[in-house]
């Protein structure tokens, strides 16, 4: 589906299936403070206006998104990449990968919410093409803070 991981040997993006959302879970609770449970991403498997994708690097997984569509609207629900794999191009790539599928199904825009204080990740996504188009106050617990909304076309660039 794209090009290799520098470093990698073997790199696909794929749909998630079960037996993928133990190492999601795990992935999910080194790197946010209210984690989604194994569970919870196992219901969101092949479920209907849902794609949820998993980066593989050597079988296992480095990173996965979970985007949302109904008629010409999409949400990026969550996005995240193993400590292991950050920087190494894991997170553009699923992206690109949930932008393709989302314009597939017919959704024009995408949007997303971010931490204020998340650079990372808003780095990532300005540099991906989003533009901040408002805030949501208090809207993530633990801790409490502001998100940052940001939305951008889907039609890759
Ligand atoms: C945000 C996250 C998904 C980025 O994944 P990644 O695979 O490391 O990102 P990439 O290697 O694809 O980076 C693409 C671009 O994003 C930006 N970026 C990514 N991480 C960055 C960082 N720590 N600091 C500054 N810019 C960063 C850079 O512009 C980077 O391009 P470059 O490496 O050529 O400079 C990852 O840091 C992560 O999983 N964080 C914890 C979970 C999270 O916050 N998810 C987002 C919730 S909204």
């Amino acid at each position: 589906m794209n090009a290799p991981v520098p470093g990698a040997t073997a790199w696909v993006v794929r749909r998630a299936v079960p037996n993928d959302c133990e190492a999601v879970a795990a992935a999910e609770k080194l790197l946010f403070s209210d984690p989604w449970s194994s569970r919870a991403f196992a219901d969101l498997v092949d479920r209907p206006g849902v794609h949820f994708l998993v980066g593989m690097v050597d079988d296992t997984v480095a990173g996965y998104a979970i985007a949302y569509f109904a008629a010409d609207e999409a949400e990026l629900a969550n996005l995240a990449v193993v400590p292991a794999w950050h920087r190494h191009g894991v997170g553009r790539r699923l992206l690109d990968a949930v932008l393709e599928a989302v314009h597939r199904d017919g959704a024009v825009e995408i949007w997303l919410e971010v931490r204020e204080s998340n650079a990372a990740a808003r780095a990532l996504y300005d540099r991906a093409g989003f533009t901040e188009v408002g805030l949501r106050r208090r809207y993530y617990d633990r801790p409490v803070e502001d998100a940052i909304v940001m939305r951008r076309a889907t039609a890759l660039r």
